[in-house]
């Protein structure tokens, strides 16, 4: 999960490189370094530095094609940028680099320092912000909430509860008001996070003591409203010009800072909350469970780390599956001929339904099988990935396959927005939304699964190597769940089609103003 895109580079670009942007170099071909600021018709403009002042200023809105366009330009996809008094940043969308990152290289390439002081207040010692050995441990343990079984046992049933419970009423009420007001609309997006950050509540601590007396729903939703403003806190910290700045605020627990302690008062207290909840209802029922929390309490671990674990955990699983999902059902409004095929695709599986699990109407085994929805949201992640840019800090210095020259400390970040855009890559399409490329690979057509056969390291929207996803297959499996689920009853369409929605490439990205769509109940099996 990138918690640093914004915190780095949107804010920072958009502020401090006005100001503090002296010089900048693209790293051509092998090691001839030659200024970004010269040179080609995407790169900016030829005054050195004034030149690449008011490019820079002149790109800030629209950083992300910006980079998109610099790193197409490269010969080798891979450019660096050099300003003064900040940190050396390697910007690459070459497979061969990323691969040497993430895996050829990967001790080399840890989150480091100034990703884990800045998120260090939020995600304190969880699994997201820990590298070395604490991170192998931590990883050891979580991947056990994501075997088949868990995914059958826990994630199956929290899909199907909160889906009853909340997401399909609430499309419901909205195509019943649909019929009598004609404009009315829900925020898709916000339904989907709300949603997806029920769901990982629900897997990681269970929907233990959600009963009448107490119920859980108020709890959640306290902590949901201060994880929003805890993350949008630190994700500003990137945005003052230079990092003593929030220090100093902190220091002096004084505006934003000060705030930032509040809301991580609500979240330790609301988490802690849910964790004995857990641990009541298991002593009740004699304990034996297999859960996320009873496994690292038996491996040693202190409250504290288990907090921060299940706040990693809701930060990854939150804003992910809904971001995706939000772009996949705008670009089903846009691609006709596309929902389409995904429809029929899901009215087929629910023929055969009988029983594999079903869930909400929807069986886990039937939605494995689905692989026009799983190349349309493959697609959907290629234009538009939720971790748009991540980072790493190599520790000592190196030289990537391409000949470009890493310091010890620089930043490299890998770039699976541009990625997905590379003709390089994708051959001259890339822009163009085309789900049946992920069905045509020899692996795929042979009845293998969407994708197969593309190197994550040319599509690394869930990173790759040892510090992959652990999330991947839950992924697919909730946003396979979500899509069937809603287009099987519903027939969304955007309230403004001809607008083109802007990509905020936040924490995690998202719709800027979020997805208003008008909701109509689909004639055919449409009842829930
Ligand atoms: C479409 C949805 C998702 C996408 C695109 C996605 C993407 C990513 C990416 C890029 C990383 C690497 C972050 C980094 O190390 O800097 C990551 C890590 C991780 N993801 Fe996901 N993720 C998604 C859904 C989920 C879900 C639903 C979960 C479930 C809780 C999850 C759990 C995790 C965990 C635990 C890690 C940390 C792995 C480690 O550090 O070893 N992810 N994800
Ligand atoms: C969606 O509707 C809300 C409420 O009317 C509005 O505030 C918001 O700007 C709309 N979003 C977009 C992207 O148009």
């Amino acid at each position: 999960m990138e918690m640093e895109s914004c915190n780095y580079m949107l804010p920072l670009v958009a502020s401090c490189f006005f100001f503090l942007c002296t010089f900048c170099h693209a790293l051509l071909a092998t090691r001839r370094t030659s200024n970004v600021c010269s040179g080609h018709r995407h790169a900016p403009r030829s005054h050195p530095v004034l030149g690449c002042l008011v490019e820079f200023y002149r790109n800030r809105r629209r950083l992300l094609d910006w980079y998109t366009g610099l790193l197409a330009a490269s010969p080798s996809q891979t450019f660096v940028v050099e300003r003064l008094g900040a940190r050396r940043t390697v910007v690459t969308a070459n497979p061969a680099n990323v691969e040497h990152i993430l895996k050829g290289n990967f001790g080399n390439y840890p989150k480091g320092k100034p990703f884990t002081e800045t998120l260090g207040d939020l995600l304190g010692g969880g699994i997201f912000n820990v590298d070395g050995e604490p991170w192998r441990a931590q990883r050891k343990l979580v991947s056990h909430e994501f075997t088949a079984r868990a995914l059958r046992e826990r994630v199956g049933p929290a899909l199907d509860a909160e889906a009853r419970a909340r997401l399909l009423p609430a499309l419901d009420a909205a195509a019943d008001a649909g019929g009598e007001v004609a404009m009315a609309f829900v925020d898709v997006q916000e339904l989907l996070r709300q949603f997806a950050f029920n769901v990982i509540c629900r897997v990681s601590l269970g929907s233990a003591g959600d009963d009448e007396e107490t119920p859980l729903l108020p709890v959640m939703s306290r902590l949901a409203s201060a994880f929003d403003a805890a993350a949008a806190i630190v994700a500003r910290r990137g945005a003052a010009p230079v990092a003593a700045v929030w220090k100093a605020k902190r220091a002096l627990g004084v505006g934003s800072e000060r705030r930032l302690r509040e809301e991580m008062a609500v979240i330790h207290g609301a988490i802690t909350e849910l964790i004995l909840r857990r641990r009541r209802c298991r002593a009740r029922r004699g304990g034996g469970e297999d859960d996320l929390v009873s496994r690292m309490a038996a491996a040693g671990y202190g409250d504290e780390v288990i907090r921060d674990m299940v706040i990693s955990f809701i930060m990854a699983g939150r804003d992910t599956t809904s971001s995706a999902l939000t772009w996949f059902f705008w670009l089903m409004t846009r691609h006709r001929d596309v929902e389409a095929e995904v429809l029929r695709e899901i009215t087929d599986e629910h023929h055969d339904l009988a029983g594999d699990g079903e869930v909400a109407g929807v069986g886990l085994d039937a939605l494995r099988r689905m692989r026009v929805l799983h190349a349309a949201l493959c697609e959907t992640m290629r234009l538009y990935p939720p971790v748009a840019w991540d980072s790493k800090h190599a520790a000592e210095g190196d030289v990537l396959p391409d000949g470009t020259v890493v310091g010890p400390g620089d930043r490299v970040t890998y770039f699976p927005y541009g990625m997905g855009r590379m003709e390089a890559i994708w051959g001259a399409d890339a822009s163009e939304f085309r789900p049946w490329r992920w069905l045509t690979s020899p692996a795929a057509a042979h009845g293998g699964e969407a994708g197969d056969g593309v190197s994550a390291f040319e599509f690394p929207v869930f990173q790759g190597g040892p510090r992959t996803c652990l999330g991947k297959e839950m992924a697919f499996l909730q946003m396979k769940f979500v899509a069937s689920a809603v287009l099987r009853r519903f027939e969304l369409r955007a309230v403004e089609e001809s607008r083109e929605p802007v990509f905020v490439p936040l924490l995690t990205a998202h719709m800027a103003g979020g997805l208003n769509v008008t909701v109509r109940r689909r004639t055919k099996g449409g009842t829930c």
